[in-house]
């Protein structure tokens, strides 16, 4: 268990613990302010991510920037974005169970650390490891949950909004809830 963000990032920054390891360009660690009291959780780096080691900076970064700008959050104002895994998994698939395993210890790390008072879930992968193993996104997205004190949300993947435009209103409308949630519960984001 890490006390020191710095000393929690540069052990991560040298993983090993499982083969993605190996063939990553980049660690993507997470991007944003400590003290945010909200926190994004994708799924994995993307070839961008790789090159770049920072989350969502290719098209569905960009459109998650568009949405977050819709109710004035910034990663680097008032927020924080990590994934499920750290590295990416070759040509994009799916990150595999023990790679996700070996990685969600980093992440329980950081979330311990930041304590943040609402954790969006940002696609199917993310949702089902951390809200529900059953959580379904078409059915459950924009809905809050409460766990330990967390308030926990599921929404659209971003990659998942540029494939099906029909589901951008609904992204819209789960974003406009959170941010009465954090106007519920949060006491410095705004
Ligand atoms: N998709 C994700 O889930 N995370 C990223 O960082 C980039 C794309």
């Amino acid at each position: 268990m890490y006390t020191n963000w710095e000393e929690l990032r540069s052990d991560c920054m040298a993983c090993q613990r499982c083969g993605l390891g190996g063939t990553r360009t980049n660690l993507v660690f997470g991007v944003g302010v400590p003290d945010a009291e909200v926190v994004f959780i994708g799924e994995g780096p993307g070839e961008q991510e790789d090159l770049r080691g920072e989350p969502f900076v290719g098209r569905g970064g960009q459109l998650l920037d568009k949405y977050l700008d819709a109710i004035d959050l910034s990663r680097r104002k008032n927020i924080y974005i990590g994934n499920m895994v750290k590295c990416r998994p070759p040509q994009n698939r799916d990150p595999k169970p023990e790679e996700q395993e070996a990685c969600i210890f980093w992440l329980r790390e950081q979330i311990r650390l930041i304590r943040p008072k609402i954790i969006v879930c940002l696609g199917r992968i993310s949702a089902q490891r951390l809200i529900d193993p059953a959580f379904r996104v078409t059915k459950e997205h924009g809905q809050f949950v409460e766990r330990n004190g967390v308030w926990m949300m599921g929404t659209f993947h971003p990659a998942a909004l540029l494939r099906n435009p029909r589901q951008k209103p609904d992204a819209l409308e789960d974003f406009l809830a959170l941010r009465d949630k954090i106007r519920e519960v949060c006491t410095h984001t705004y």
